[in-house]
């Protein structure tokens, strides 16, 4: 096997996840191929990365990103079906948003090992949530390479797959909600006299210290107690926030995206 990593789609999280991998593994372990040859460039003038033609990555390669939108996935598994039949040690990595791993082998028509992750933008800054669920045939040692893969990308996290897209909701989807948070925080500091660059430098500051201590501790309900003192300006601030029905919204948020992404299914 020539390459350990081969991404089809190099483009938002392909893109993303093989800039990842080629940081972790080295180019020269790495294949990549897009219809977009600027994309393929971009990577493999930073990594020393491979640039190969469909047929020739899937022939070649043991981990097979498979990083095209859902809706061209069926063309691509047919584009990649023949060359397959040449690789006698392969695993498909799709991260395709609402297609399960059956999906995947349905279409090409036969079994053959599939990870199905779902991850999210930030593994560009290596603090990514990157969800996964394996196939049955995906061995213990296969495993440990494919988290080796992804050491520079962020949090990988087994979950099953009935619960990927309850999880996406949240680590998927999230990233947006954050920056509109982000963003209002820096708003307001703006108001109260501060440039747009210190507010927007010291929210975000402010939003990875506290996911930090979040991640740490596991209670932020604890956290948030901490530092509310007894008639005080965050305790002010906190009932400002609940009288917005912040804690709902937020909640909103997550849910609305959930049920989008079933109805998305139908
Ligand atoms: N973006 C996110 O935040 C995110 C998060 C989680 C999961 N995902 C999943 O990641 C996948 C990719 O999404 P994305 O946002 O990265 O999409 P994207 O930016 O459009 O990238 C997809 C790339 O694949 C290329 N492509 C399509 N068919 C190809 C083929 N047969 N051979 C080679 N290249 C091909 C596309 O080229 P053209 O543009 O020329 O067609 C495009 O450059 C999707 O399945 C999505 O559900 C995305």
């Amino acid at each position: 096997m020539k390459y350990i990593a081969g991404f089809i789609g190099c483009g938002n999280m392909g893109g993303t996840l093989a800039n990842a991998v080629c940081s972790a593994i080295g180019g020269a372990n790495v294949a990549l191929c897009d219809l977009d040859g600027a994309k393929v460039r971009a990577i493999s003038e930073k990594h020393g990365a491979t640039a190969l033609e469909i047929g020739a990555l899937a022939a070649a390669s043991k981990f097979i990103f498979l990083g095209v939108k859902p809706q061209g996935m069926a063309t691509t598994l047919g584009l990649i079906k023949d060359a397959l039949a040449s690789n006698d040690d392969y695993v498909l990595v799709t991260m395709a948003a609402g297609l399960t791993k059956k999906s995947i082998t349905d279409t090409l028509g036969y079994e053959c090992k599939v990870i199905r992750i779902m991850p999210n933008t930030p593994a560009a800054v290596g603090e990514g949530m990157i969800l996964c669920s394996y196939s049955d045939g995906v061995s213990e040692a296969e495993k440990a390479q494919f988290l080796a893969l992804l050491a520079n990308a962020g949090l990988v996290d087994e979950i099953s797959e009935d619960k990927i897209d309850a999880a996406s909701a949240v680590s998927g989807c999230g990233p947006a909600f954050a920056y509109i948070f982000a963003e209002a925080l820096a708003d307001a500091g703006v108001e109260c006299g501060l440039t747009r660059d210190q507010a927007t430098k010291y929210a975000a500051q402010m939003i990875l210290g506290a996911a930090k201590m979040v991640r740490e501790n596991g209670n932020p309900a604890a956290l948030k107690d901490a530092v509310c003192s007894p008639g005080g300006t965050t305790i002010a601030g906190v009932h400002a926030l609940e009288d917005c029905g912040f804690r709902a919204a937020a909640m909103n948020a997550v849910t609305a995206a959930y049920k989008r992404t079933l109805e998305l299914k139908k």
